[in-house]
């Protein structure tokens, strides 16, 4: 067996948002554990959350310690436990990137509702916006934004949640930031997800995919359109239907 990099989203792809049955959870842990232990496989969870809720997240569901973490959308990269984002990382954001214009244009839109203070971030803006307006505003939002030369990108996950970010930023490029530094080859990544936010991590190259059962319809859409036969949709769900996929990829026993 090979070392691999293994890469999630947390809420609703490895463990359960809400209500839900996280006993496969317990199984993967043990798997990827030893799987690091004896091969030197890496762990990277990759989410929109910022700090705070990550952190409440950990400590609910007992996560293993990651290699490093990818929070608030990939706008941020911690290494090795550390508290301070990597400023490599933070540079190549920073170019074009004006948080106080982004946040003049989108105050005019009545239909974006701010999210708590905690998931504003450096380089993230967030929003609630419910799906009945996204047709429409997203479009306009977006033109007017360009518009006003940001270089920014809008990423609309679960038909509610809008984040605004640096243009060369998502989970995705976070990902291959990881992957160049530790070199690992596309064929022994492994990328996992269920929403919008994760179409990014799927996109960007042609690592192993793997699509939970519970998917949101934007990633399944999305997944339609591009079927590879490098990503799989899995039939369970959560971590089930990641151990389903590992196991698909030859990657697990
Ligand atoms: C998490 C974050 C939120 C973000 C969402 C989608 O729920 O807390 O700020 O909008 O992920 O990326
Ligand atoms: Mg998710």
């Amino acid at each position: 067996m090979k070392p691999f990099l293994f890469v999630t989203d947390l809420d609703d792809t490895l463990v359960y948002r809400t209500v839900g049955d996280d006993s496969a959870l317990a199984e993967l842990n043990q798997l990827l554990s030893q799987h690091r232990q004896e091969y030197g496989t890496k762990i990277v969870y990759a989410t929109g959350r910022s700090p705070v809720l990550y952190k409440e997240l950990q400590a609910q569901k007992n996560l293993l310690q990651p290699d490093a973490l990818v929070l608030s959308v990939g706008t941020e990269i911690y290494l090795n436990g550390t508290d301070t984002p990597d400023s490599g990382w933070a540079e190549i954001l920073s170019p074009g990137w004006n948080r106080e214009t982004v946040l003049s244009i989108t105050k005019k839109y009545r239909e974006l509702v701010r999210q708590p203070d905690s998931e504003q971030r450096p380089f993230k803006v967030s929003f609630f916006l419910q799906e009945d307006f996204s047709a429409i505003v997203l479009p306009q939002l977006e033109a007017e934004l360009q518009k006003n030369k940001l270089n920014v990108k809008l990423i609309y996950s679960s038909s509610i949640d809008l984040d605004i970010v640096p243009y060369s930023s998502d989970k995705g490029q976070a990902m291959q930031f990881l992957r160049q530094k530790w070199k690992f080859a596309a064929e022994q990544t492994v990328v996992c997800g269920d929403s919008g936010n994760d179409i990014a991590l799927f996109a960007v190259g042609n690592e192993r995919g793997i699509i939970v059962g519970n998917a949101r319809k934007e990633l399944l859409q999305w997944h339609n359109e591009h079927l590879a036969d490098y990503r799989y949709l899995a039939k369970s769900f959560c971590a089930g239907g990641i151990i389903e996929g590992l196991k698909f990829f030859g990657l697990l026993e």
